[in-house]
C-alpha cells in the first residue's frame, strides 16, 4: 500500500479521493522496495532499492534526511547513505505520475546499538549481605536503542532469575536501570549476579541478537551462628569426680565465638568451644557473630547414670 500524497484530478474532491486511497479498488501500489523493510545498526551503510513497474510516470526519487535523490526518469533509484546516524530517519520513495499525481512509501528502517557500559550496583548499600535481608540490585545499562527490543536478563551463576522488557517507543538511546530484589541466604555467600542485555530485533534482525553482559557481582553474605546439636545429643554417663567434655560448635559467617555460661550466668571459658564439665547444673553455650547470637543450654546431671538434657 502507498500514500497518494497528491492528486490533480481528485482537488476539490477529499471525500472521493479518501474513497480511492482506502478502498478495494484501490489499485496496486506501483512502487516497489528491496529489501522491503531493514534492521541497521547505528552507523552501519544501507542500500535499498526503490523500483516501479509503471511505465507512464514522469519521475520518482528518495525524500530523506539522508541520501535523498532528485526527480529522476528512470524505473529504479537507489537510497544509499554509507553510514546511518540519524535515529528518526524516514526515507520516502516516491514517483509523479503523468496525471500530476505523486505516490509514495515509506521505507521502515530500525536502528539499534549495544549498550556503551553495563555493571551491576547494590542499591542503597555497601559491604557483606545479612542473610534473609532484602536488597536491591541494579543494572546500569548507558546508551541502548531502541528499548522495545530490549531484554533484560537477570542471572545467578547461570540460573535465569528474571527477564525485564521494556514498552517505550523512543527510537533514540536510553540509559535504564532495571533493578533486582534479592533476599539472600546463606548458600548464596559467593554466588555471582549478572545482567544481561539482549537486542531481539525480530527475524530481519542479526542473528544470534546481540548481547552485552556486565561483569559480575559477587556477594559475600553473613549469616549467623548455627550451634551443631548433634555433638550434645548424646547420652554419656557421667560419673561424680570423673569430667566430661561438651562440646559446642557452630557454623556461622563470619566465625562465631564461642562462649559458655555456667549456673546461672558465670562465663567459663577454654578454648574452642570444648568445655571439661566436673559439677551438675545448666550450662548455656552462647555462639556470636556480627550477625546474630545462637545459644543451647545442656543440663548435666550426676548419677549413676549421668544424662545431658537439652532445653531450648
Ligand atoms: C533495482 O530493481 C530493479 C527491478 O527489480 C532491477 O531491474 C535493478 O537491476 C535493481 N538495481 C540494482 C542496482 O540492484
Ligand atoms: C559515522 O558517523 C558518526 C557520526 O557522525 C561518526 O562518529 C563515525 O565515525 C562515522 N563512521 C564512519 C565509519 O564513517
Ligand atoms: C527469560 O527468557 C528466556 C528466553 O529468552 C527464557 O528461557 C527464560 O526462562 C526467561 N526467564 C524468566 C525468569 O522468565
Ligand atoms: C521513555 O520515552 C520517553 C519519550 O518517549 C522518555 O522521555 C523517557 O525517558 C523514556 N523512559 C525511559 C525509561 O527511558
Ligand atoms: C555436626 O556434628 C556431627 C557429628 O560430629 C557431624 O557428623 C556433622 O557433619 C556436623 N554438622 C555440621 C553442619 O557441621
Ligand atoms: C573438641 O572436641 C571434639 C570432640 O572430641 C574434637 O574433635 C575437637 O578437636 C575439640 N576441639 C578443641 C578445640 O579441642
Ligand atoms: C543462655 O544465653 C543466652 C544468650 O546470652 C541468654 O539469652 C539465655 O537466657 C541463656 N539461657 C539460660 C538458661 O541461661
Ligand atoms: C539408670 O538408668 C536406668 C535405665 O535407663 C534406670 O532404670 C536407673 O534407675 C537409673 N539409675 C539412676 C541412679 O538414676
Amino acid at each position: 500500500m502507498c500514500e497518494i500524497i497528491f492528486s490533480r484530478i481528485f482537488l476539490g474532491f477529499p471525500v472521493l479521493l479518501l474513497w480511492m486511497a482506502g478502498g478495494p479498488t484501490h489499485a496496486a501500489c506501483p512502487i516497489e522496495l528491496n529489501p522491503p523493510r531493514l534492521v541497521v545498526r547505528y552507523g552501519d551503510a544501507v542500500s535499498v532499492n526503490c523500483s516501479t513497474s509503471s511505465t507512464d510516470h514522469e519521475g520518482m526519487g528518495w525524500e530523506a534526511t539522508f541520501g535523498g535523490t532528485g526527480l529522476e526518469e528512470v524505473n529504479f533509484v537507489i537510497w544509499n547513505v554509507e553510514n546511518l546516524t540519524d535515529w528518526t530517519i524516514q526515507p520516502k520513495c516516491y514517483i509523479t505520475t503523468k496525471d500530476g499525481g505523486q505516490r509514495s512509501k515509506l521505507f521502515p528502517v530500525v536502528l539499534y546499538k549495544t549498550p556503551d557500559s553495563m555493571s551491576i550496583s547494590v542499591l542503597s548499600h555497601s559491604g557483606p549481605m545479612v542473610e534473609g535481608r532484602e536488597y536491591q540490585l541494579q543494572c546500569n545499562i548507558q546508551s541502548i536503542a531502541p528499548l522495545r527490543n530490549l531484554v533484560v536478563k537477570w542471572y545467578k551463576g547461570n540460573e535465569p532469575l528474571d527477564n525485564v522488557t521494556y514498552s517505550n517507543a523512543s527510537k533514540t538511546p536510553e540509559d535504564v536501570s532495571p533493578t533486582l530484589m534479592i533476599i539472600p541466604s546463606k548458600d548464596d555467600d559467593g554466588a555471582q549476579y549478572k545482567c544481561r542485555a539482549e537486542l531481539d530485533l525480530g527475524p530481519e534482525g542479526p542473528q544470534p541478537h546481540p548481547t552485552v553482559t556486565s561483569e559480575p557481582l559477587t556477594v559475600t553474605v553473613h549469616y549467623k551462628p548455627r550451634i551443631n546439636v548433634s555433638r550434645l545429643t548424646e547420652r554419656i554417663p557421667v560419673f561424680r569426680g570423673y569430667p566430661e567434655e561438651l562440646v559446642c560448635e557452630a557454623e556461622g559467617y563470619p566465625q562465631p565465638r564461642i562462649q559458655w555460661h555456667y549456673d546461672p550466668a558465670k562465663p567459663v571459658s577454654e578454648a574452642g568451644g570444648n568445655l571439661t564439665v566436673f559439677e551438675a547444673g545448666l550450662y548455656n553455650c552462647t555462639a556470636t557473630n556480627d550477625v546474630d547470637t545462637s545459644f543451647i543450654v545442656v543440663e548435666v546431671v550426676l548419677n549413676g547414670n549421668g544424662t545431658f538434657i537439652k532445653l531450648y
